[in-house]
């Protein structure tokens, strides 16, 4: 553990990846690990402004807009906070980063695949998680964890399609990069959940 890691966590909402976050943070300062807990989009005055507008207005808007403010936010993240930390030896824990948007807005929303590629070439150079902890339950787990649990409406069975195409695009992701993404059930309880995750970490 000498050099500074970068690790984010992916998952659909309510998967765990903020209870997960806190725990592995814990366990990193325990150890005297300094590092730097931030999340996307968001991370900087910018990043949450635009997070705000990402994820607040109503207005629909031409997918390729939603990936370049996504990248736009994400660039600043880069610069300001995420860059100067590992230069300074700090490990980066991120809530969501660059799988989430091949998850969200190519799978979800059908953005072209290769317009994330050149955005990502563009903003990330050779930046790349050492390590991603990808959160994976069915998208009825993660929704019955953040609300309560009723029939579903129309829009949200269309929601049930977005995300299941959400779903399929984060294992595309792992199946892609198996050294990286880690693909944790999260359907199991946290306490088991953590024991994979001290086993995974104490190996980088
Ligand atoms: N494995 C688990 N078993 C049972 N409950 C869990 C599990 N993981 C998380 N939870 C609970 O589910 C809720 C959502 O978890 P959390 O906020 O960590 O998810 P998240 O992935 O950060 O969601 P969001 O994307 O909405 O921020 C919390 O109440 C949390 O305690
Ligand atoms: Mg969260």
């Amino acid at each position: 553990m000498n050099t500074a890691k970068f690790i984010t966590l992916e998952g659909m909402d309510g998967a765990g990846k903020t209870t997960h976050l806190d725990w592995i943070k814990s366990q990193l300062l325990l150890s005297g690990i300094d590092l730097v807990a931030t999340r996307e989009p968001g991370g900087t005055p910018l990043g949450e402004a635009l997070r705000q507008l990402l994820l607040i207005t109503e207005e629909s808007r031409h997918p390729d807009t939603e990936a370049l403010l996504m990248f736009a936010a994400r660039r600043e993240h880069i610069a300001k906070v995420i860059s100067p930390a590992l230069l300074a030896g700090r490990w980066v824990l991120c809530d969501r980063f660059t799988d989430a948007t091949y998850a969200y807005q190519a799978g979800g929303s059908s953005l072209q695949w290769s317009r994330i590629v050149q955005l990502e070439n563009w903003v990330q150079g050779d930046l790349q998680p050492d390590l991603t902890f990808y959160f994976d339950v069915p998208p009825e787990v993660g929704r019955a964890r953040t609300q309560q649990v009723r029939e579903p409406d129309r829009f949200e069975r269309e929601q049930a399609e977005f995300f299941a195409r959400v779903r399929a695009a984060y294992l595309r992701r792992a199946q892609e990069f198996p050294s990286r993404i880690q693909v944790i059930d999260a359907t199991r309880s946290i306490s088991e959940i953590q024991i994979q995750l001290a086993s995974i970490l104490s190996n980088i």
